[in-house]
């Protein structure tokens, strides 16, 4: 594993360098193997990333051998504000006009989770390269939330510790909003990837991520520590505030 830390003075700044390092990755992937499978992580940190690459910088990239995946989704309909899907297609689908077959969402409206989770794995395993009996992303974008959870690996659950399956069915902690029952891939699939970029911003997670990548590794307390367990690259994209309690 190798790890790059790249700190951002701000939000803008930090989504330009996701983008174009997206870009680039893709760009990579799709040289060497004709194509590029990426998987994009929710929440509102990565939307102006997407709105870049749907916006400004749709033209740097070849979109026809692109393939988009989602770490995690919201067991919501894909037109509900809560969906993953959603806010993907609002920022970039719309604009980037892929065919179908190269969106593979996460169907959060399946009324059984279990085999929602089960047709996951099954699709991850017959449509990506497999390395070691595992699926293998180009690109993993992973974030952070405060708890220390990433995709839908939240603490106090053990879905951080599952290495059996490839995607879990996830019913979050209490505390966790939305309130909504998840679906997430697993950690040897985030630990299998060529990259991982893990964006982060704001102050309120700055105390997480100094235990998450010095602290006691804890996959159950501290899921986003799967990342120190990659086998590929790790790049943190963090804004100042988040990165303001790492060692100098
Ligand atoms: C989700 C995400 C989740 C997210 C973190 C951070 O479905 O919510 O996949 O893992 O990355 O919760 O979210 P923010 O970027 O909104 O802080």
């Amino acid at each position: 594993m190798s790890t790059a830390i790249e700190i951002h003075p701000d939000g803008a700044a930090l989504a330009e360098a996701a983008a174009r390092h997206f870009i680039r990755c893709a760009s990579e992937a799709i040289a060497a193997r004709g194509a590029f499978h990426v998987a994009l992580s929710g929440g509102s940190t990565p939307k102006p990333m997407f709105e870049k690459l749907g916006g400004p910088l749709r033209g740097e990239l070849d979109w026809s051998h692109v393939h988009l995946w989602w770490g995690d989704e919201r067991c919501v309909p894909p037109d509900h504000v809560e969906s993953n899907f959603r806010m993907v297609r609002e920022t970039l689908l719309g604009a980037i006009a892929l065919p179908d077959a190269q969106v593979h969402r996460i169907r959060g409206e399946a009324p059984d989770r279990l085999a929602e989770a089960a047709r996951l794995a099954d699709e991850l395993s017959h449509r990506l390269p497999v390395e070691g009996g595992v699926p293998v992303f180009d690109l993993m974008l992973q974030g952070m939330g405060g708890d220390g959870h990433t995709a839908s690996l939240f603490p106090t659950t053990g879905k951080a510790l599952v290495r059996d399956r490839f995607a879990v069915h996830v019913i979050p902690p209490a505390y966790v909003k939305p309130q909504v029952e998840r679906i997430s891939v697993t950690a040897p699939v985030i630990e299998a990837a060529r990259e991982v970029h893990a964006l982060l911003a704001g102050a309120e997670k700055a105390e997480m991520l100094e235990k998450v990548m010095h602290g006691p590794l804890e996959l159950d307390v501290r899921p986003m520590g799967i990342l120190r367990q990659a086998r590929g690259q790790v790049r943190w994209l963090l804004d100042q505030a988040v990165a303001a309690k790492l060692p100098r």
